[in-house]
C-alpha cells in the first residue's frame, strides 16, 4: 500500500476533493493521467484490467433470444466509454449459440466443466421450454415426477441450466447474472442488467460448486464502478456508493463496421423508478468479497491496493457523521431490496443487519496498517452501539409487547424507559393475536414516536446470520418462523414481510402504488429468492429441518411454475401479478439452499461468528447502568 493511501485515508472523516485525487488511490493499477473529465481512455483500461481479468483475444458474436438481448447493439452512448473492451464481431448466430447443456461452446466460449458433466436431462432449457398452456405446465410436471423417481434429480439440473443461460459476458468473460430472463415479458424494464443484489445468490452457488472466475470478475468490475462519475440533476452521491445494476452494452467500435466493443453501464438510482440509491449494494459487495475469499483461498483480490480502498470508501460513506442520534444506518425509502416506496424509511433492520454483516466482514479484510486505525476504531464502536440499539430497541415478543402496552410516555429524563415516546395505541391490533407466546422478531423500523411492528424476513434472517441477533434471540425467530407457518411459508417461502398494508394505510405509505398492493410483490409478497438465507440462518442455528421443510414447499411448484420472482395473496397462492418468470435469484436462492443443505459446513463460510470482545464491551455498556445506557460514547473505544 502506497503512499496513495495514506494521502486518502490518513484520518476519518476524510474528504476526496475531486475525482481525480479519488483515482490516486490505486495508482498501481490505474494512472491518473489517463482520466480525463470522468473518462479513463478505454484502451488504457482494458490493458490495465488486464491483471484481475484477463481480455485476451476476446471474441464477440452475436446471439438470439435470451442471450442475443444481453448483447444487443444499442445506441453508442458517449459515457459508457469508460469502461468498455474492443471486440472483434464473427461469424453467424448458428455458430455462436450452441444449446446450453450441450457441452459445447456458448458465446464463443467453452462451458464450465461442470455443466458438461451434467448428465440430467435438459428438460427446461430456456430456448426450449416456452411452456404456455395448463396442459403443457401439466406435461412438464408428471415429465418431471417421472425422472424424480429415477432419481434424477431434474429440479436441480433444470436450476443450474437456467442459472447458466442468465450469465452475462463482458469480452468474453462471465461477469454476472441477469435479473431475469422471461421470454413472455413485454416490457423489460431493466430486469436485463445485472443487479449487484440479485448477483449474490447466483455468486454464492458459483462459490459452492467451485466456480470462482465469475464471482472475482464481478467483484474487480462492479470496483471499477465505484468510482464512476454520478449526478442526478448536478448532485453526486457519496463517492463509494455502488450500483443498483449495471448493464453490458456491445456497440460499434468508433470508425470501424465490422468491430463492436463491449462497455459497461451502470445505474446509481439515477435512472432507476424512484431515483432510489442502493444503500444496500456496496454492503452485499463486502459480504460477497469475504465470501469469495472463504471458498476459493484465494485472498489476493481481498488483499489488493484498489479492494482495500473500495472496502474503505463504503465504510467511510456509512460510517460519516451526520446529524442522527442512533448508530444504525439513517437512509431514504426504497434503498434495499425493497426499492419502491413501502414505509421503511428511517432506520430499516433489513439494512442494519447487512450494515452490520458488512463491518463485520469488513474488519476481517482489512489490512492492518497505521493510516487505517481511525476507520477501525470507528468501525468497532459502531459495531457495539449498533448490535446493542437493535438488540434492546428492536427486539420484541409477548414480553416486550406487554411492557409497550403498559409504557409510560412523555418521560423528559436521561434514564426514560420509554425512551422513543412510542404511545401504546401504536400497537396493531393483529400483532395482540398475532404474537406467539413462544418466539419473537426484530421490528422492521425504529424513529421517534413509531416503531414499524411489520416482521420483514430478510433483516431477521440477515440478524441471525451476521450474529446480530443473540443466540436467544435467533433461536426466538426460529420459533416464530414455525409458529407462523402458515403465514411466512405457507405455499412459497417466503414472506418478504407480514402483515400487508391495506385500505388508507396503503393509500398513505405507498402512495396507491398499484404494484405494491396489498398481499403482493413488497407488500407481503412471497419471494422464493429469500429460501437460500433461510437456509443459512437455519443451519447455523442446528435447526436445517426448517429449512428442509421450506425447500420441500418450493419444489412442489417452483420450476412448474417457471421460476417466478414472487407470488401474491397471503397464502402465497398465485404467480404474482407482474411477477417475471425465470427469475435469476429465484432459481439461485434455490439452488444455495439444496447446495447448503447437502453440504451444512459450508454454512459456516457465510456466517458471522459472534465475537466475544465484542460481547464484552456490549455487556460493560449495558452493565454500567441499565437505566442509564450510554449517554455517552464508550470511554474506551473498544479494539480487537
Ligand atoms: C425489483 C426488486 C429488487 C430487485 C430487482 C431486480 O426491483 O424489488 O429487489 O433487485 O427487481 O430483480
Amino acid at each position: 500500500m502506497g503512499s496513495s493511501i495514506q494521502l486518502v485515508f490518513g484520518a476519518v472523516p476524510c474528504h476526496y476533493t475531486t475525482a481525480k485525487s479519488y483515482f490516486t488511490r490505486s495508482s498501481s493499477y490505474f494512472s491518473v493521467k489517463n482520466y480525463v473529465k470522468g473518462k479513463w481512455d478505454k484502451d488504457i483500461l482494458c490493458e490495465q484490467l488486464k491483471g484481475p481479468v484477463d481480455f485476451q483475444g476476446c471474441l464477440r458474436v452475436q446471439g438470439r433470444g435470451a442471450i442475443s438481448r444481453l448483447y444487443s447493439v444499442g445506441k453508442p452512448n458517449r459515457r459508457l466509454e469508460t469502461l468498455s473492451c474492443k471486440c472483434q464481431r464473427t461469424e453467424s448466430v448458428s455458430q455462436a449459440i450452441v444449446e446450453v447443456g450441450s457441452g459445447k461452446s456458448v458465446n464463443g466460449m467453452s462451458e464450465p466443466s461442470s455443466l458438461q458433466s451434467l448428465e440430467g436431462p435438459k428438460l427446461l432449457n430456456n430456448e426450449k421450454t416456452v411452456i404456455s398452456s395448463d396442459d403443457e405446465i401439466a406435461a412438464a410436471s408428471e415429465m418431471s415426477d417421472t425422472l424424480q423417481g429415477f432419481g434424477i434429480n431434474s429440479i436441480e439440473d433444470e436450476a443450474w441450466n437456467l442459472l447458466r443461460a442468465s450469465i452475462v459476458y463482458y469480452c468474453g468473460n462471465p461477469i454476472g447474472t441477469i435479473a431475469a430472463n422471461d421470454p413472455s415479458a413485454a416490457n423489460i424494464l431493466n430486469y436485463d442488467q445485472i443487479f449487484i443484489r440479485d448477483f449474490i445468490p447466483s455468486g454464492m452457488a458459483f462459490l459452492l460448486k467451485g466456480e470462482y472466475d465469475i464471482v472475482r470478475n464481478f467483484i474487480l468490475h462492479t470496483l471499477q464502478l465505484q468510482s464512476w462519475e454520478k449526478t442526478m440533476d448536478c448532485h453526486s452521491p457519496g463517492q463509494g456508493l455502488m450500483p443498483a445494476s449495471f448493464k453490458v452494452r456491445t456497440v460499434p467500435l468508433d470508425g470501424d463496421d465490422s468491430a463492436t466493443e463491449d462497455v459497461l453501464d451502470p445505474d446509481f438510482g439515477e435512472a432507476a423508478i424512484g431515483r432510489v440509491a442502493p444503500v444496500d449494494s456496496g454492503l452485499w459487495w463486502i459480504i460477497l468479497l469475504r465470501a469469495y475469499g472463504k471458498f476459493s483461498g484465494d485472498l489476493s483480490v481481498q488483499e489488493r491496493v484498489d479492494v482495500q480502498t473500495g472496502i474503505k470508501m463504503i465504510l467511510k460513506l456509512c460510517l460519516a457523521d451526520g446529524f442522527d442520534m442512533f448508530p444504525t444506518l439513517l437512509v431514504t425509502d426504497g434503498s434495499c431490496m425493497i426499492d419502491r416506496r413501502m414505509g421503511i424509511h428511517g432506520h430499516p433492520l433489513e439494512i442494519q443487519a447487512l450494515f452490520y454483516s458488512a463491518l463485520l466482514c469488513a474488519r476481517e479484510m482489512l489490512v492492518p496498517e497505521e493510516a487505517s486505525a481511525d476507520l477501525i476504531r470507528a468501525l468497532n464502536n459502531r459495531l457495539v452501539a449498533l448490535s446493542f440499539h437493535i438488540r434492546e430497541y428492536y427486539w420484541i415478543d409477548m414480553r416486550k409487547l406487554n411492557e409497550i402496552y403498559r409504557y409510560t410516555t412523555e418521560e423528559y429524563s436521561y434514564d426514560a424507559v420509554n425512551k422513543f415516546n412510542i404511545y401504546p395505541d401504536q400497537i396493531p391490533p393483529w400483532l395482540v393475536e398475532w404474537m406467539p407466546t413462544t418466539g419473537g422478531y426484530f421490528i422492521g423500523n425504529l424513529q421517534p414516536a413509531h416503531m414499524d411492528f411489520r416482521f420483514f424476513s430478510l433483516g431477521n434472517l440477515w440478524s441471525i446470520i451476521s450474529s446480530l441477533a443473540t443466540t436467544d434471540q435467533s433461536h426466538a425467530i426460529l420459533d416464530l418462523i414455525e409458529a407462523k407457518w402458515e403465514d411466512i411459508v405457507a405455499n412459497m417461502p417466503l414472506k418478504i414481510c407480514y402483515p400487508a398494508l391495506e385500505g388508507e394505510e396503503w393509500q398513505i405509505i405507498t402512495g396507491y402504488d398499484p404494484k405494491n398492493t396489498p398481499w403482493s410483490y413488497h407488500n407481503a409478497g412471497a419471494w422464493p429468492t429469500l429460501l437460500w438465507q433461510l437456509t443459512v440462518a437455519c443451519i447455523k442455528m442446528n435447526r436445517p429441518e426448517i429449512a428442509e421443510n421450506a425447500i420441500k414447499v418450493a419444489e412442489r411448484r417452483i420450476a412448474r411454475d417457471k421460476w417466478p420472482e414472487y407470488y401474491d395473496t397471503k397464502g402465497a397462492r398465485f404467480i404474482g401479478k407482474q411477477a417475471r418468470l425465470f427469475q435469476t435469484w429465484s432459481i439461485a436462492g434455490y439452488l444455495v439452499a439444496k447446495l447448503l443443505i447437502s453440504n451444512p459446513k459450508a454454512a459456516k463460510k457465510l456466517i458471522n461468528v459472534e465475537d466475544s470482545e465484542l460481547v464484552n464491551a456490549l455487556s460493560y455498556a449495558l452493565s454500567a447502568n441499565p437505566k442509564k445506557r450510554p449517554r455517552r460514547k464508550l470511554k474506551q473505544s473498544y479494539i480487537i
